[in-house]
């Protein structure tokens, strides 16, 4: 015969879910006592069964109810357990071989920022969804303009009140308005951010980084944009001999516009910046043109500036010998790995920008 009370105490007395798991089966299971009891039913007469039938059901309830009971207490203090013992503490280093890396582009931005910071610029940022007025308009790109359909741009569906869809960012341009709607002038300030354009091969991806620059002061000259850009590639590349070129070129946004060539040479082998054997394009950059000064809401009589626009992605490749852009979005963690900076190497001018 089954006695419960020896029953319910060997539930209380399991100490972990497998001891209950035992006590279920020496009960409930196939071969246990309870089942045998209920099996036992059938070759009894009616009279025996209607006396023994509800104690056994009474039985078999009270003893499925204390297993599901013990079985919660158990989980929950092995929920307690792990709790306390597997704590982690988010601020321990962590292991050797475990850390993440910082990727390329975000070092190349925080080198960026610590490089203008001590030039006394600050850091702005605009949306990525963009108007067609602050991606094209205010910077004088009108309607119908062909720079508009240089650019390869993703247009939005249009939002329901609004007549002109909008666009995925194709430059951080659109910045320098927002800016100086915001802060008026003077205005000194860098722009990094995400931009997009429907293009893709090994130097080009549909989703890429740029950095822009901004200076709105009274009496700014192209000077002041040359001594810029020279000690900002000086800085960034860690070498006294890059040497600059300004090439006259066209933006819409910028009168007179120069596109800036750094000089490279052949060290062992490999092309790095420095020196003059041959020039390569890194950027584009202007005194602003008075009509996007207007469009921003100063007064172009009193305030002059220069603005320059570069690839993030591209900077990083040249100092940092990648020769694909692709793989920079692709999340392989041996790419990573590879050409990853450590998280604590944050770059600062006195320690060389580089890590
Ligand atoms: N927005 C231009 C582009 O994406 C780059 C650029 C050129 C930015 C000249 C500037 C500039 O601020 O002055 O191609």
């Amino acid at each position: 015969m089954t006695d419960a009370e020896t029953m319910l105490d060997r539930i209380a007395a399991a100490e972990n879910l497998s001891e209950l798991e035992a006590v279920r089966v020496s009960a409930l299971g196939k071969a246990g006592s309870i089942t045998a009891l209920l099996k036992s039913l059938g070759s009894m007469d009616s009279e025996g069964r209607a006396s023994e039938a509800p104690r056994i059901h009474a039985l078999r309830e009270q003893v499925t109810q204390a297993i599901a009971e013990r079985k919660s207490t158990l989980e929950n203090a092995e929920l307690e357990r792990k709790l306390a013992t597997e704590a982690i503490d988010l601020s321990l280093p962590a292991p050797e071989g475990l850390s993440g890396t910082v990727h390329p582009v975000s070092q190349v931005m925080d080198e960026l920022a610590e490089i203008f910071a001590d030039l006394g610029f600050s850091v702005a940022e605009g949306p990525e969804i963009e108007t067609q007025w602050y991606n094209f308009s205010a910077l004088n790109m009108p309607e119908n303009h062909p720079a508009r359909a240089m650019q390869d741009t993703f247009y939005l569906e249009p939002r329901e009140g609004e007549d002109e869809p909008r666009v995925l960012r194709t430059h951080t341009s659109p910045v320098q308005i927002r800016a100086m709607e915001a802060h008026g002038a003077p205005v000194r300030l860098i722009a990094p951010g995400r931009v997009y354009r429907s293009d893709s091969d090994a130097t080009h991806t549909p989703m890429f980084h740029q950095i822009e620059g901004l200076v709105i002061d009274r009496a700014i000259t192209l000077g002041h944009l040359k001594w810029t850009l020279e000690t900002f590639l000086k800085a960034f590349f860690e070498r006294d001999d890059v040497v600059l070129r300004m090439r006259p070129s066209y933006f819409p946004f910028t009168e007179p516009s120069a596109e800036v060539d750094v000089g490279w040479s052949i060290e062992k082998g490999r092309r790095v910046v420095g020196g003059q054997q041959g020039w390569m394009e890194v950027l584009g950059s202007g005194m602003i043109h008075p009509r996007v000064i207007a469009n921003a809401g100063l007064d172009p009589a009193e305030w002059q500036g220069f603005a320059f626009g570069t690839g993030v992605d591209r900077l990083a490749m040249l100092k940092y010998g990648m020769d694909d852009l692709r793989p920079f979005f692709d999340g392989d963690i041996r790419w990573l790995k590879h050409y990853g900076f450590r998280a604590l190497d944050v770059p600062t001018l006195s320690g060389g920008v580089g890590a």
